[in-house]
């Protein structure tokens, strides 16, 4: 039994040697004060994604924080072998965004059992004993699909008394915490305007591809009788985009296009009259998950919930002075 124990170890060790492959500050006296943190990132799925993965590598780079990163490649079989190696590594802090809410007790509990506060970024879980983790660093998804909501009554109120809306909504990887909230949110905001029925509802895993293919589907099904897509992020959009063209329509007139996340060039299809209505979802966490880290070291307790400052762009507002958005 002890053999099988200290080959494991073994294993999750020669793990984090090469998860560390990339950490700053190598040298002995760097090393003894900085704060090594394990951050197991979810996947690439989205210029978001890869926009959160570079604010967390960017931010450690300038905060002197030795940074284990591990990208799981939309796997929580491997963001938990991950987390389970950083324990084993005994980092001073964990951080990672799960991919999907439920199934993180029990490695959780074994972090807590180890003494290794850890840090939930992004996206939330769905555990029994809230002190499982000491803080969430991220968004308002819920939020966020009020905003989409309250956009489309707006976008309602303009299209005179007899409009009627049938929206199709492009979900994002099913039981994600962005999918729940932004299915959530946006539902209970419309809900009671008869003139606005939600047709269909498909998992786009957040993928340009998947986006790509499911609105194929959908224009088909419904035979182009969509009059709006709501879409939980700006990847799936950019997908259905393509799909909308091919099917002989024209994005952000014949159909109404609302998005999630406010990359770069969703702001510029936005500007250019071919979407919509853009819900900001900030990635650059990365200062502030630096920052709590450097304060659970210290000891100091957390808010439990620390949200972003986050907004809505839309059809009718100036953009003329907005700033790069960074992702
Ligand atoms: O968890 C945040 C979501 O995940 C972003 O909206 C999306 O683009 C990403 O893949």
């Amino acid at each position: 039994m002890r053999g099988i124990r200290l080959t494991l170890l073994a294993l999750c060790l020669a793990l984090v040697a090469a998860l560390c492959g990339g950490c700053a500050g190598q040298n002995a006296e760097d090393t003894e004060d900085q704060l090594l943190l394990g951050f197991s990132q979810l996947g690439s799925e989205s210029g978001w994604r890869l926009g959160n993965t570079k604010s967390v590598s960017d931010a450690a780079a300038k905060a002197g924080v030795r940074l284990m990163l591990d990208n799981a490649n939309q796997s929580q079989e491997k963001q938990i072998k991950a987390i389970r190696s950083f324990i084993a590594y005994q980092v001073d802090v964990i951080a990672f965004s799960p991919i999907v809410e439920d199934g993180w007790d029990s490695v959780l509990l074994e972090a807590k059992e180890a003494g290794i506060p850890v840090i939930v970024a992004d996206r939330t879980v769905n555990v029994e004993d809230e002190s499982l983790y000491a803080t969430h660093i991220g968004s308002n998804f819920y939020d966020e699909g009020v905003r989409a909501g309250e956009y489309l009554l707006k976008k309602l109120s303009t299209l005179g008394p007899d409009a009627t809306l049938r929206v199709v909504e492009l979900a994002g990887t099913t039981d994600s915490s962005p999918m729940l909230g932004r299915a959530a949110g946006f539902r209970d905001t419309i809900e009671g305007e008869e003139r606005i029925t939600i047709l269909d509802s498909v998992d786009g895993d957040f993928l340009i591809s998947k986006g790509m293919e499911c609105m194929r589907d959908l224009l088909r099904e419904y035979d182009g009788d969509i009059n709006v897509v709501y879409s939980h992020n700006d990847a799936m959009m950019y997908g259905a985009l393509d799909a909308i063209k091919a099917y002989g329509l024209r994005p952000g007139k014949d159909i109404i296009i609302i998005s999630v996340d406010g990359e770069q060039r969703a702001i510029d299809l936005l500007k250019e009259g071919r979407i919509n209505c853009v819900v900001e979802c900030t990635p650059l966490l990365g200062d502030i998950i630096m920052q709590a880290a450097a304060d659970l070291k210290a000891g100091k307790t957390l808010d439990r919930e620390i949200y972003s400052h986050e907004t809505v762009f839309t059809e009718f507002d100036n953009l003329s002075l907005l700033a790069p958005r960074g992702y």
